[in-house]
C-alpha cells in the first residue's frame, strides 16, 4: 500500500506560514476574485478562495458578474483593480463564458498582480527560471513532492496533459528541479508504455479514473490533478485510486490531494505580490 500524500495537512501548513507572515504586516494583502456567469463548480472554487483569504488575514473582494457581461465591462473592472492599492492579486476564474476571450482578459491583468501566473510575461519568466509567481496547481504539486521527501533530480517524470494551466508549467517546474521530463497528450502513441517509465507521474487530463494499475511502475509516485465525477456522481481523479494504490509508492487522493494545495499556493502568491508592492 502506497504512502497517501495528505494534501489537506500540507495545505494547512502552507496557509499557516502565510497567516504568520501576514500577522506581522500593518497593511494586509488583498485579493480580488472575479467570476463571470453561473458555473456551479467555479462558484464553489471562488467561495473557497475567499474563505481562505479570511483565514490567513487577507482583505478580499469577490466580483460576481452576470453571464452576459460584455468584454468591455470585464476589462474595465480589471483596469480598476489594476490601479487599486488595496488589491495585490487579481484572479479571474476560468473558464469564462464563450463570448469572452480568455487571452484578452489574462493579458489585461497587470503582471505584478497576476497571482495565477497566467500572463505571458509571467509564463516567460517561468520558462527562464526567473519568476515572481508560480502557477498555483503545479507549484502545489512541487510542494507536495518536497514535503513528502521525494527527490526529482534524475528521475523520470511523466506529465500527462499539456494545458497552459497545469501540464506545460508542471513540466517546466520538474525540469527546473532536474527531472527528466516527458509530456504526454491525446496524440501520444503508447500512453501506458510512457507512464510505466515514470518514477514520478503527474496526471492532469480531466478523464475520470483513466489511469489504472497497468500504467504504473511499481513504487512510483502518482500525483492526480484530476477533479471529476464518477458514474455515481462521486468526486474522483484521473487516476483509479483503488487499483493504483497498491502498485504506487506514494499517491495523492481525490479529494484531499492536489486540490487544497492550489488555494494554499494562491495565498502564497498574493502575499508575495503584496510584499513586492511594498506592503509591510
Ligand atoms: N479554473 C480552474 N483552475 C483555475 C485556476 O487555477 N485559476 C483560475 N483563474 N481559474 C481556474
Amino acid at each position: 500500500m502506497a504512502v497517501i500524500i495528505d494534501g489537506k495537512a500540507i495545505s494547512a501548513k502552507v496557509r499557516e506560514e502565510v497567516r504568520k507572515e501576514t500577522e506581522k504586516m500593518t497593511v494586509k494583502p488583498g485579493l480580488a476574485v472575479v467570476i463571470v456567469g453561473e458555473d456551479p463548480a467555479s462558484k464553489v472554487y471562488v467561495r473557497n478562495k475567499a474563505k481562505a483569504c479570511g483565514e490567513v488575514g487577507f482583505y478580499s473582494e469577490v466580483h460576481e458578474l452576470p453571464e452576459n457581461t460584455s468584454s468591455e465591462e470585464l476589462l474595465t473592472l480589471v483596469d480598476k483593480l489594476n490601479s487599486d492599492d488595496k488589491i495585490d492579486g487579481i484572479l479571474v476564474q476560468l473558464p469564462l463564458p464563450k463570448h469572452l476571450d480568455e487571452k484578452t482578459v489574462i493579458n489585461a491583468i497587470s503582471p505584478d498582480k497576476d497571482v495565477d501566473a497566467f500572463h505571458p510575461v509571467n509564463v516567460g519568466k517561468i520558462m527562464i527560471g526567473d519568476y515572481d509567481f508560480l502557477p498555483c496547481t503545479p507549484a502545489g504539486v512541487m510542494r507536495l513532492l518536497e514535503e513528502t521527501g521525494i527527490q526529482v533530480a534524475g528521475k523520470n517524470c511523466v506529465v500527462v496533459g499539456r494545458s497552459n494551466i497545469v501540464g506545460k508549467p508542471q513540466a517546466m517546474l520538474l525540469l527546473q528541479k532536474n527531472g527528466t521530463v516527458t509530456v504526454c497528450h491525446s496524440k501520444t502513441k503508447d500512453l501506458v508504455e510512457e507512464c510505466r517509465r515514470a518514477d514520478i507521474l503527474v496526471v492532469a487530463i480531466g478523464k475520470a479514473k483513466l489511469i489504472g494499475a497497468d500504467y504504473i511502475k511499481p513504487g512510483a509516485t502518482v500525483i492526480d490533478v484530476g477533479m471529476n465525477r464518477d458514474e455515481n456522481g462521486k468526486l474522483c481523479g484521473d487516476v483509479d485510486f483503488e487499483s493504483v494504490k497498491d502498485a504506487a509508492g506514494a499517491i495523492t487522493p481525490v479529494p484531499g490531494g492536489v486540490g487544497p494545495m492550489t488555494i494554499a499556493m494562491l495565498m502564497k502568491n498574493t502575499l508575495r505580490a503584496a510584499q513586492k508592492a511594498g506592503k509591510k
